[in-house]
C-alpha cells in the first residue's frame, strides 16, 4: 500500500525542463492516469517516482517519507517499462519467477505464488513456452506478471498497451481495471491515449510540456476542462472554439460571433463576474463547444437555429462526424447514422445552452462553463 506525492518537482536535462514544479498526491489504491502528449514528461514522471532519476528541485514522498535519496532497489515499487524487455532465453515461468528467484525464496514457494498470477491473468496454460511463442498481449501478460508476483507497495505502468491492436487494447483495459480493484493497490498508469485514461481512472494528470495542466477525476477534465489544452487532448473530434466579441446591452452580457450570439442576463450573472475577474471585460473570448452538443436539422427548427454549409461528412459507422462552415470558421458535429446529410447541404444547428464553454481568448482558461441550472440563451 502507498501514498505516492511529489513536492515541487523539477527535473532538467541540460537546458531542458522535462518536468516543471510538479506538484502530485497519488492515493493509497488509486488507479491514477497521467495522460499527454509524445514529451510531455509522462516517462519522466515515473522515472522520479521510482527512483531512477533524481529531481535537481523538489522533493519525492513515498507513504510520507522522503525518498530522493532511497535506491530504486529499496523504495520497492514495480514498474512495467514502455518497451516491456523479457528475457528471451527464459520461460514464461521463469521470466515470472524472477523477482522471487533473486529474493531467494524456496522452489515450492515460487511454484505456487507463479501459478497463482498466471492464473490472474490467465497466462497459466503457456508457463512453458518463451516469449518469442507469445502474441503480444500476452508477453504484456508476461510483463505485468513479474511485475504482481512482487507484491510491491505500488506499480507503475508506462503506456502498457501500446503495442497491441485495437481489439486486444481494449480488452487488456477491462482486464487491467479489475486486476487493480482486486489488488487494492496504488497504480500509476501512462498513456497517451485519452479513452485509455477516460475508462480505466480513478483520477487523470494532464501533462503538456513538463507543465501539469490539471488533477481531476475523468468526468471533470471531460465536462470541465481547466484550459484549451485540456479540451482538445480529451474528445474526439476535440471540441470546437469559436471567437466572439463581448459587448454590453440593457443588463445583458452579450458574446457574438459572426453568426449567432449568447446573452447572460443581470449584473450578478456569474459569466459577467468570471470574465471581468480582472477588472475590465474581454473585448473577446472563445466559445467552447463540443462536437456532440450541436444539434444538426435540415430543416430550420427554430428562430435560434445557425445555418452553415456541410463540407465534409464523414461517417464512422455508429456516428457521423460533420465539417461544417460557419462564417469564416469550421465546426465539427457528431449526429447519429441515421441522420442523412449531404455534402454541400446546407444544414441548421443549435447549440445546447446548457454544455457552452467561454475561455480567455489569449491563455486559454476556461473561464465559465454553462449548467443545465444556469443555460446561456441564444440571442
Ligand atoms: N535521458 C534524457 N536525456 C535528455 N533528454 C531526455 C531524457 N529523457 C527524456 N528527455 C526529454 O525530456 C522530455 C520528456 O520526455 P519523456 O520521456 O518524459 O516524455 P513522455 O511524455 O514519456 O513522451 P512519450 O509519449 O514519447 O513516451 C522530452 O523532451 C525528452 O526528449
Ligand atoms: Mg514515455
Amino acid at each position: 500500500m502507498a501514498h505516492l506525492q511529489l513536492e515541487h518537482v523539477t527535473k532538467r536535462f541540460g537546458r531542458l525542463e522535462a518536468v516543471k514544479d510538479l506538484t502530485l498526491s497519488i492515493q493509497d489504491g488509486e488507479f491514477f492516469c497521467i495522460l499527454g502528449p509524445p514529451g510531455a514528461g509522462k516517462t519522466t514522471t515515473l522515472r522520479l517516482i521510482v527512483g531512477l532519476e533524481k529531481p535537481e528541485e523538489g522533493q519525492v514522498y513515498i507513504d510520507s517519507e522522503p525518498v530522493n535519496d532511497v535506491y530504486p532497489g529499496r523504495r520497492d515499487i514495480a514498474m512495467v517499462f514502455q518497451n516491456l524487455a523479457l528475457y528471451p532465453n527464459k520461460t514464461v515461468f521463469e521470466n515470472i519467477a524472477y523477482p522471487l528467484r533473486e529474493r531467494k525464496l524456496p522452489n515450492d514457494e515460487i511454484t505456487r505464488q507463479v501459478n497463482d498470477v498466471a492464473k490472474t491473468l490467465h497466462i497459466d496454460r503457456m508457463l512453458d513456452r518463451k516469449p518469442a511463442k507469445l502474441s503480444g498481449g500476452e508477453r504484456q501478460r508476461v510483463a505485468i506478471g513479474r511485475a504482481i508476483v512482487r507484491h510491491p507497495r505500488a506499480y507503475l505502468m508506462d503506456e502498457p498497451l501500446a503495442n497491441l491492436d485495437a481489439k486486444l487494447r481494449q480488452e487488456m483495459r477491462v482486464e487491467l481495471k479489475r486486476l487493480q480493484k482486486e489488488l487494492g493497490q496504488t497504480l500509476v498508469y501512462v498513456t497517451h491515449d485519452q479513452i485509455e485514461a477516460l475508462s480505466m481512472a480513478d483520477r487523470i494528470a494532464i501533462l503538456h510540456k513538463g507543465v501539469l495542466q490539471q488533477v481531476d477525476t475523468p468526468d471533470n477534465i471531460y465536462h470541465l476542462p481547466a484550459n484549451r489544452f485540456v479540451a482538445t487532448v480529451v474528445g474526439s473530434p476535440p471540441m470546437n472554439f469559436l471567437p466572439c466579441r463581448v459587448s454590453q446591452q440593457n443588463g445583458y452580457l452579450n458574446l457574438s460571433h459572426q453568426k449567432f450570439g449568447f446573452r447572460a442576463a443581470g449584473e450578478q450573472h456569474p459569466l459577467r463576474h468570471n470574465l471581468s475577474r480582472h477588472g475590465l471585460l474581454p473585448e473577446t473570448v472563445l466559445l467552447g463547444i463540443r462536437p456532440e452538443d450541436i444539434a444538426i436539422f435540415d430543416q430550420k427548427p427554430s428562430d435560434s437555429a445557425v445555418a452553415g454549409q456541410v463540407l465534409v461528412v464523414e461517417p464512422l459507422g455508429s456516428e457521423t462526424i460533420l465539417d461544417i462552415e460557419l462564417g469564416s470558421d469550421l465546426v465539427k458535429a457528431v449526429i447519429p447514422p441515421t441522420q442523412k446529410i449531404s455534402e454541400e447541404q446546407v444544414v441548421w444547428f443549435e447549440f445546447n445552452p446548457a454544455k457552452l464553454h467561454v475561455l480567455d481568448n489569449k491563455s486559454g482558461t476556461r473561464l465559465y462553463s454553462s449548467s443545465k441550472e444556469q443555460p446561456l440563451p441564444a440571442i
